[in-house]
């Protein structure tokens, strides 16, 4: 490891560390960085991509984004101001984004209380308790959305609960019936020991039921144990959806910024999340799911918020592995 951004090689390492703790679809990781002095280049590993759960990678750069977040983050509490180029073509070809020493800076409460989020955070497939998430938590989840250009959807009225209902059933049914979509989920859960990637059984919540109210993603395949269902579920949890104001990956790195920034002010309100991804991943069911949000918003992740206990953390691939040779080229 080289020093970068006027940082020595630990701290370097230390912030692509914060970076990989981002969330990723099945615990992919798909991202890798190139470090050079004067810039920290985001790059896509497109031998990580799902073919089947995510043809178009768009979720491979909702996670890269989140890793973005990040490293922005990580970056401030060492005091230096990001200066981020999402997509910058020519200056680093391949790059989803570079990042630059824009001077120095004091890191605010807000970021520091974000900084200690990104250990902690974790999606966590439980259930949640009843209280619910009340107007000054929605608010500050929104706005957190907002400041990384994107918006965030909070599905409200009972109407729009019972679509949301029904879209991310049908879409879960479609997948179920998807050889492809389960292989990938297949390769990337159960018992995998010594694994750095994929999501770990004690991660993976209660085995779905299809009485439940919610279909969850079933990270238990071929396993027949812990008979809970949708009933142990809360009644009525917070759902909403992360949304970018541009289609393609510029709109995708920036609500991948949004997502992280969203779940990491949850976990600084003690709040929980996970992911109900099936209506984004379904083509048919996102356009459904766009014009139910008013046609003009791209929905590109549904979280479902609450109060919960802790989960364990997911594995993670070590930082050497994530890097790429300043001189090789990613095209
Ligand atoms: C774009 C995206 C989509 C995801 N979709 C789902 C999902 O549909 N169901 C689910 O249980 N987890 C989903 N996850 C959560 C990942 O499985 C999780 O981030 C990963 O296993 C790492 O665990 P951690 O978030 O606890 O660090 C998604 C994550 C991302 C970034």
């Amino acid at each position: 490891m080289i020093g970068a951004l006027g940082l020595a090689p630990d701290q370097v390492e230390a912030v692509l560390r914060s970076a990989s703790l981002a969330p990723s679809v099945h615990n992919t990781q798909p991202w890798r960085f190139r470090v050079l002095p004067d810039r920290i280049e985001l790059h896509a590993d497109l031998d990580r991509r799902l073919p089947a759960t995510d043809p178009e990678d768009r979720e491979l750069r909702l996670s890269c984004g989140a890793a973005l977040f990040n490293l922005r983050v990580a970056l401030q509490g060492f005091g230096v101001r990001p200066l981020v180029t999402i997509l910058p073509g020519q200056e680093a070809p391949g790059a989803l984004a570079t990042v630059r020493r824009g001077g120095g800076l004091k890191p605010d409460d807000e970021m520091l209380a974000l900084l200690k989020a990104v250990p902690t955070r974790r999606t966590n497939r439980r259930p949640f308790f009843e209280s619910g998430v009340d107007a000054r938590h929605r608010h500050a989840l929104v706005r957190a959305a907002e400041l990384e250009r994107s918006w965030l959807h909070i599905v409200g009225t009972r109407e729009e609960v019972a679509t949301m209902k029904g879209l991310v059933r049908r879409a879960h049914q479609i997948q179920q019936e998807n050889d492809g979509v389960q292989a990938e989920l297949e390769a990337f859960t159960g018992h995998r020991p010594g694994a750095t990637d994929g999501v770990p059984r004690a991660s993976a919540g209660v085995r779905p039921e299809a009485q439940d109210e919610w279909a969850f993603r079933d990270f238990h395949p071929g396993q027949q144990h812990q008979r809970l269902s949708g009933k142990d579920y809360e009644s009525n949890p917070l759902v909403a959806v992360v949304c970018s104001h541009y289609d393609g990956p510029l709109g995708e790195l920036q609500a991948g910024q949004a997502m992280q920034r969203v779940l990491l002010t949850a976990t600084t309100l003690g709040l929980s999340a996970s992911f109900m991804s099936q209506p984004v991943e379904v083509w048919a069911v996102r356009e459904e799911l766009r014009r139910a949000l008013g046609g003009m918003l791209l929905p590109q992740t549904v979280l479902r918020v609450g109060f919960s206990t802790p989960v364990p953390a997911t594995p993670r691939r070590p930082v050497a592995e994530l890097l790429l040779e300043p001189t090789t080229s990613t095209n």
